[in-house]
């Protein structure tokens, strides 16, 4: 369960994130949407407790994330944009290291599992260097995934994965969700989040211009029209402008 009331993110005098209210239940897949700029990262980042934020409460997994941040963090992962992984780290170095660091008992077959999942067995004792991007980006989604969050953030986690990765990187969050975890999905690949999403959340510097389900929202902005793509409903709904 993630519950964010009046969350307000300002860098300097520059609110990126401007009264932000939301709730996403468990088994429910909360597409974050909005142009470029319009403050989906910094959100993510402030829900998962890797950045302040200046205002707001918010509470994932029944618990207080600024009075409790240890707890908060232990129920969820956030799932970057940017694989950051250790120079010096095989790929089975990476996922010991992240068990050993979240106290994950008897971690190794679920280490061979999940690089299973993710098709990256064969790169056990590869170092990042000598992984694509898709690859490194497995790892990162392998290592978040190790200590069963039950709320998870995933930050445009389909942009460089190719045709197979993506598709089995869908029907892995849609399980995970149907299994009872709570995620929220920031991505530009409109026609993707459909497929994934329960919910959606439009955004627009950094201010909720319309939530709810899939059909609620494109009925608001499709007039009366049947099957109007979320690509067209973010056109309506956006401008289609950057920040
Ligand atoms: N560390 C920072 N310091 C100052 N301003 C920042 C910082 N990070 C982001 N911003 C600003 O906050 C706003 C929101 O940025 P953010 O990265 O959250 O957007 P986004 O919706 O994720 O965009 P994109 O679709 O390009 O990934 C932008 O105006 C950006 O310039
Ligand atoms: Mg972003």
């Amino acid at each position: 369960m993630i519950e964010v009331s009046n969350l307000i993110k300002q860098y300097g005098s520059h609110t990126a994130v401007n009264r932000l209210t939301l709730s996403v239940k468990p088994g429910e897949v909360l597409g974050l949407v909005g142009p470029n700029g319009a403050g989906k990262t910094t959100t993510l980042r402030c829900l998962a407790g890797i950045i302040p934020f200046t205002s707001g409460q918010v509470t994932i997994a029944d618990v207080d994330l600024v009075t409790d941040p240890v707890a908060a963090k232990r129920a969820l992962a956030f799932f970057p944009d940017e694989p950051r992984l250790f120079d010096y780290l095989t790929v089975r170095q990476h996922m010991t290291f992240t068990a050993r660091i979240y106290g994950v008992v008897n971690a190794e077959p679920l280490i061979i599992s999940l690089l299973q999942e993710l098709e990256i067995l064969d790169k056990a004792d590869k170092l990042p260097g000598q992984l694509s991007r898709g690859m490194k980006q497995k790892l990162v989604i392998a290592c978040g995934l190790l200590h069963s969050p039950k709320v998870m953030f995933f930050d445009e986690p389909l942009t460089g994965l190719d045709p197979l990765g993506i598709r089995k990187m869908k029907d892995s969050i849609m399980r995970r969700a149907q299994a009872g975890a709570t995620v929220i999905l920031s991505s530009h690949l409109l026609h993707l989040l459909e497929e994934v999403c329960t919910n959606v959340l439009i955004l627009k510097k950094g201010q909720k211009i319309a939530d709810g389900t899939l059909a609620e929202v494109s009925a608001r902005y499709s007039a009366g029209e049947s099957n109007v793509s979320l690509e067209e409903i973010f056109m309506r709904a956006t401008g289609g402008v950057e920040d």
